[in-house]
């Protein structure tokens, strides 16, 4: 088939694109940035690279920034568009960029689909589409939910706005959680979340190192202990995109999340082990104690996770494991080998570009 993906240059778009081409797929990638273009480029297998074609393009702009020529040349040939790029920041000062991106982007992005007669669109969208629920199902949220930030509400309205367009051609939204590193190699390449978590207590054990007055100190780390966090393997999140292809119902949503996730608790245990950071420890969002100037300067950019660390979501996802079945895959099981895995690979990257 030939595919037409957005967000290639990404974390999960450049996995995507690797996926589909060892399938068997032409993939025409819409790329901003032509030095990322090359490292896409030599991420796939030489034998696979001629069926990459780079569409220089932005989403932000009609027809995505493609010539008349390039859409002409699209036209009728495309089977499937994965549309995966977006502006991934939880920051309420870069709003209207978010929306530009998010909202305005998939909208040219879905009228460059219908220009060209695609098959379906498929869209990647966030389980945190929710709001304030804490039980979410594979349907529609309202977007006059409140929303934690500019984020997920551009990217709730986004769903909304592909599923205006169901009778131009099938629509699947996917909703992935928190993705994190392949569990069979522990390979990502984001520092989104969890990977923001990490560098900043890196960043810490290596001033404990250099201030000898901070060795013997207890360091307060603000997150709550027993609450979970969804965190799914990138690979996963790959296999269930390319289940749809040939299986995906029409006009449905898909939860790529975690049915068992894990604690805070055993997460921070984790990368505590990796990091080695004995003298940090957990204490919840509202502690009503003083910090240290030390800890305030650590704590703080971490508060746009605190709404993410206090409540535990369920979601349901009756639909992706139907999809699932159909290519013989279970559901996601995430075992504390596999979330290891993934945090030790992170801190070894850490202490190579340390070295
Ligand atoms: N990472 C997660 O934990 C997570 C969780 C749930 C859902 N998601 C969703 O999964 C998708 C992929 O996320 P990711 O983690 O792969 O993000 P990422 O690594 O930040 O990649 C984002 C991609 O979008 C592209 N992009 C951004 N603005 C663009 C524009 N104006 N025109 C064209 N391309 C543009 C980026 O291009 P450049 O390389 O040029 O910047 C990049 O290829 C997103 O839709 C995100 O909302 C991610």
């Amino acid at each position: 088939m030939n595919i037409l993906l957005t967000g290639a240059t990404g974390f999960v778009g450049k996995k995507l694109t690797s996926a589909l081409l060892d399938k068997g797929h032409h993939v025409y990638a819409i790329v901003r940035n032509l030095k990322k273009a090359e490292s896409l480029i030599s991420s796939v297998s030489p034998s696979l690279q001629k069926n990459l074609v780079i569409l220089e393009g932005d989403v932000i702009y009609k027809n995505v920034g493609l010539s008349e020529d390039t859409v002409h040349f699209l036209k009728e040939n495309i089977d499937t568009v994965y549309h995966v790029a977006a502006f991934l920041s939880f920051d309420e000062n870069v709003r209207e960029q978010t929306f530009a991106i998010n909202l305005e982007g998939t909208r040219n992005v879905l009228e460059l689909a219908k220009e060209i007669k695609v098959r379906n669109f498929f869209h990647v969208s966030t389980a945190y589409t929710l709001g304030q629920q804490l039980h979410a199902f594979e349907t529609l949220h309202p977007v006059d939910n409140q929303f934690i930030n500019p984020y997920e509400e551009s990217k709730c309205y986004a769903e909304h706005l592909v599923f205006e367009y169901k009778d131009q051609f099938n629509v699947n939204i996917f909703r992935p959680s928190i993705i994190i590193g392949d569990s069979k190699t522990g390979e990502a390449e984001t520092t989104f979340a969890l990977y923001g978590v990490i560098r900043g207590l890196e960043l810490i054990k290596r001033r404990m190192e250099r201030k000898k007055d901070l060795q013997n100190r207890t360091f307060k780390f603000l997150c709550n202990q027993e609450v979970t966090q969804n965190f799914v393997p990138v690979d996963y999140v790959i296999d269930v995109l390319t289940a749809a292809l040939l299986h995906a119902k029409k006009n449905t949503i898909y939860h790529i999340t975690n049915s068992n996730p894990p604690t805070n608790q055993l997460i921070f245990e984790l990368i505590q082990e990796y990091l080695d950071l004995p003298n940090v420890v957990m204490v919840p969002t509202d502690y009503p104690g003083q910090l240290s100037p030390e800890e305030q300067a650590f704590n703080q950019p971490m508060s746009v996770f605190y709404d993410y660390w206090t409540k535990d979501l369920q979601f349901s996802d009756a639909n992706t494991r139907e999809l699932l079945a159909e290519v013989g895959l279970e559901p996601l099981v995430m075992d504390r080998d596999i979330l290891m895995r993934i945090i030790g690979k992170r801190e070894q990257v850490l202490s190579r570009g340390a070295s």
